[in-house]
């Protein structure tokens, strides 16, 4: 083994490069890093350069004695305060600051407080950690081999395995593949990927020894659960910690867990008594906070000759990396995964997922999807393409054939879940109107004949948003409801503060738009407040397009409490009785008397100054809302590809995109929504992966090499929707953030597939690049 030192092999791209130091592209806003308050000092992380190593030893002499920097933390330090480690959010623990061995590139070693963030930076490079190499395991597919080394010599398990989970009926599975007429077998990787959201991830922690008071500036898609995971993890009474979330670009999932960076400042500030601000770079982001999918999936479909889905059976294997940090439900070790039997109604599945350690970044966040539904959905509009070509039948009559009748709702799914509405042939049918599929095909065939090459790539994915129930979903126990608690004004104006968090799906609209819809109360006369643990009411906070289905639930059940209230009001304003009473948007009248009328501004005004006797003052309502089921969108996306033989390259002439997300709130929203999604989808489709060498180096580790989309990539996409209301929310509507990330891969991947399935290609792994494009074109003769 060879031992070398960080100061040896140098900064790997995770110190701050002062100019070059990318750390966020933002726009006007209030964002952490906007946060300066008096005395603020700056933390900077300490990073191991390898994968796999144990320390040996770790010099903090030359680092302490940089004039400007106030203190140097080591892992040893906070294993004195038992601080070293921090449970994750699902049952594993994870180091905070490295002790005995590194797990990860660019895994946390030390932190360094300083006056000013480039005296930290420098300061970080003045630690010297003394490293001998481990032998390395990156690929899962070796992570149980017996010659592979044990990664977690702090577990009582010596192994690799973290868990098995399994779901359906195995058994009838098998007896339906061995009757089968055919069989179809898709081996996909959904590759590592990260949502690399525009502002990286920081926190300014603010301990005020005066008061006691710890104010938490986070970039925290939850802020509530933040704080009671600091109060339980950290002993600090949770009346005493304030989590303030304010703008935060992005969030994409990661957001969701707890970063030791995080854990860091806030020790850090409790011991030197001033605000430390910790804002990540843009590698450190990439290389350290929660990747997502990374599973390694087999699907097979069988079915009868004439192409009627029988069966389901899916093995999966899931690289968790060092340690298991997966933000999701903690009865669901792979997330809603089993949502993967898709739109097609069929009776037997069975779904089995393994999860493994490997010297890679701890995550599994659920980027822009509910936990794992983006991998389900790539899965089977893998399968049912593969199957198609397999049965020699087109891939849009397969689906016609298998879709769940809309008699069929609510449908219960072969793995388990009520489907609570669908409908959809509709939703395809207009997709492939658009787009103009007959034609298309015509197109290809002649396009076939003079050797050149078009795909068109179809997706009808189904999605599962708006965890809890709470009977059913908890994060790290916390049940999953959602909140909203309303406050109208004497004059009418309101005040609307919700459990959740937004981070740029335009929450302070459309929940105005909910109050309006229900009080009759024009929108701009509502402010949305959300993000601010002292003022907000209690939530789990926004991600897996949860916001809708829940808290958008709960402002429509507050809003309707306090309608309830304005008709008692408003009935001892008109002296009437409230039988007599009749509501439309904004006000109550006298049934048959339209012109004895009480509008809502002036019930607020009565319900301060004016209100029956034994009536409390005031009109103000809050709801805690547990939905009785989760909502299940869908839609088909259709992608047009064009492939150059000569590089390769694939152009995306055309994307129609057929969204049904239930009744919309606001249907502009939900069009940049499904904008943002779909970019999203072409980047992990072409371009991007988060790889490793056989030494555990990130290989992207930045935007050189982690390529996001621009305008010169990215295609004109076209919209449009059908209607399908859920028929359990308050007023009919589903998620619709990660429908088009969730539903868009697939699409993507299938056209390319589909362009070349004459030359034998049934399968290509994301991203789907030049390079691979056109060294298959090679190996099938099509190039020389
Ligand atoms: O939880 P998150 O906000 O990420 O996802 P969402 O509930 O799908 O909502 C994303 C945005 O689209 C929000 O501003 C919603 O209010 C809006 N939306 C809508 O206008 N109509 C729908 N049926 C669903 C979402």
């Amino acid at each position: 083994m060879i031992a070398k030192t960080s100061a040896e092999v140098g900064g790997m791209g995770h110190s701050l490069k002062r100019k070059e130091d990318l750390r966020f592209i933002r726009g006007k806003g209030n964002y952490v890093d906007d946060v300066n308050l008096p005395n603020m000092v700056y933390g900077h992380l300490v990073r191991s350069p390898y994968a796999h190593a144990r320390l040996k030893s770790i010099n903090i002499e030359k680092a302490k004695a940089l004039p400007g920097v106030l203190a140097v933390i080591t892992g040893e330090d906070l294993a004195k305060a038992n601080l070293a480690w921090m449970p994750t959010l699902f049952f594993d623990k994870q180091m905070v600051l490295a002790t005995g061995k590194v797990l990860f590139q660019s895994q946390e070693v030390a932190f360094v407080v300083a006056e000013d963030r480039y005296t930290a930076a420098d300061a970080a490079e003045l630690v010297d950690v003394e490293y001998e190499e481990l032998p390395v395991l990156v690929d899962p597919h070796k992570s149980l081999d017996p010659s592979s080394p044990i990664l977690r010599d702090d577990r009582e398990q010596k192994s690799n395995h973290i868990f098995h989970w399994e779901v359906g009926d195995k058994q009838a599975t098998d007896k339906a593949f061995q009757g089968a007429d055919v069989k179809a077998r898709v081996d996909a990787v959904f590759q590592r990927c990260h949502p690399a959201p525009l502002e990286t991830c920081g926190c300014v922690a603010d301990h005020n020894p005066a008061t006691g008071r710890l104010t938490i500036y986070l970039t925290s898609q939850a802020p509530h659960a933040h704080r009671t995971l600091f109060a339980l993890v950290g002993g600090i009474p949770e009346n005493n910690i304030r989590v303030i979330s304010p703008d935060i670009g992005g969030g994409f999932g990661n957001k969701v867990p707890i970063y030791p960076g995080y854990v860091c400042a806030v020790v850090a500030s409790l011991t030197l008594g001033r605000p430390v601000k910790w804002i990540e770079s843009r590698s450190e982001n990439l290389q350290s906070t929660g990747f997502a999918r990374d599973y390694h999936m087999t699907a097979e479909l069988a079915a009868s000759k004439d192409g009627k889905i029988q069966a389901l059976r899916v093995k999966t294997l899931a690289d968790h990396g060092a340690f298991n940090a997966a933000a999701q439900p903690t009865k669901f070790p792979a997330g809603l995964f089993s949502v993967c039997t898709g739109a097609y109604d069929y009776p037997s599945a069975f779904c089995e997922v393994d999860g493994v350690y490997t010297n890679k970044a701890p995550g599994g966040i659920a980027y822009r999807c509910s936990f794992r539904v983006t991998e389900a959905a790539y899965l089977i509009e893998r399968a049912v393409d593969v199957l198609a070509q397999e049965l020699k039948i087109d891939p849009a009559d397969l689906r016609r054939k298998n879709f769940i009748a809309p008699s069929k709702f609510p449908y219960k799914s072969a793995l388990g879940w009520t489907y609570d509405s669908g409908n959809y042939e509709p939703a395809m049918k207009l997709a492939l109107d658009k787009v103009g599929y007959a034609e298309l095909r015509k197109e290809q065939e002649e396009k076939r004949q003079k050797g050149e090459l078009m795909g068109i790539g179809i997706s009808s994915f189904v999605e599962i948003v708006g965890a809890g129930p709470s009977h059913t979903f908890d994060i790290a126990g916390i049940k999953m409801f959602d909140s909203c608690e309303i406050r109208i004004h004497p004059t009418g104006k309101g005040i609307c503060r919700m459990g959740t968090k937004s981070q740029g799906q335009g929450h302070e609209t459309t929940y105005a738009q909910i109050v309006a819809q229900e009080l009759g109360i024009p929108a701009a006369d509502i402010t949305v407040e959300e993000g601010d643990t002292d003022t907000a009411p209690y939530g789990l906070g926004t991600y897996a397009s949860r916001s809708t289905p829940v808290s958008g639930a709960a402002t429509a059940m507050a809003a309707r409490k306090i309608r309830e209230k304005a008709k008692k009001i408003a009935a001892h304003l008109l002296e009437c009785s409230e039988a007599d009473l009749e509501w439309e948007p904004g006000k109550f009248f006298v049934k048959g008397t339209p012109s004895k009328t009480k509008t809502i501004q002036e019930i607020a005004f009565a319900a301060y100054t004016n209100h029956p006797q034994g009536m409390e003052a005031g009109l103000e309502a809050v709801d805690y809302y547990d939905p009785p089921n989760l909502t299940f969108p869908f839609g088909t996306y259709v992608c047009v590809v064009d492939i150059d033989k000569g590089t390769g390259e694939v152009k995306v002439r055309r994307f129609v995109a057929v969204d049904d997300c239930g009744n919309i709130i606001n249907p502009m929203i939900v069009d940049g929504q499904v904008h943002g999604g779909l970019t999203e989808g072409l980047g992990i489709a072409f371009m991007q992966l988060i790889d490793y060498d056989e030494n555990g180096n990130v290989q992207g580790g930045s935007f050189m090499d982690y390529l996001l989309p621009t305008a010169v990539e990215t295609p004109h996409w076209e919209t449009d929707k059908t209607c399908t209301p859920s028929p359990h929310h308050p007023f009919g509507a589903k998620g619709v953030g990660e429908s088009p990330n969730v539903g868009s891969p697939a699409a993507f991947v299938n056209a390319v597939v589909d362009a070349l399935s004459h030359l034998g290609v049934k399968h290509i792994d994301m991203p789907i690049t030049p390079w691979k494009v056109w060294t298959i074109l090679k190996e099938k003769g099509v190039v020389s």
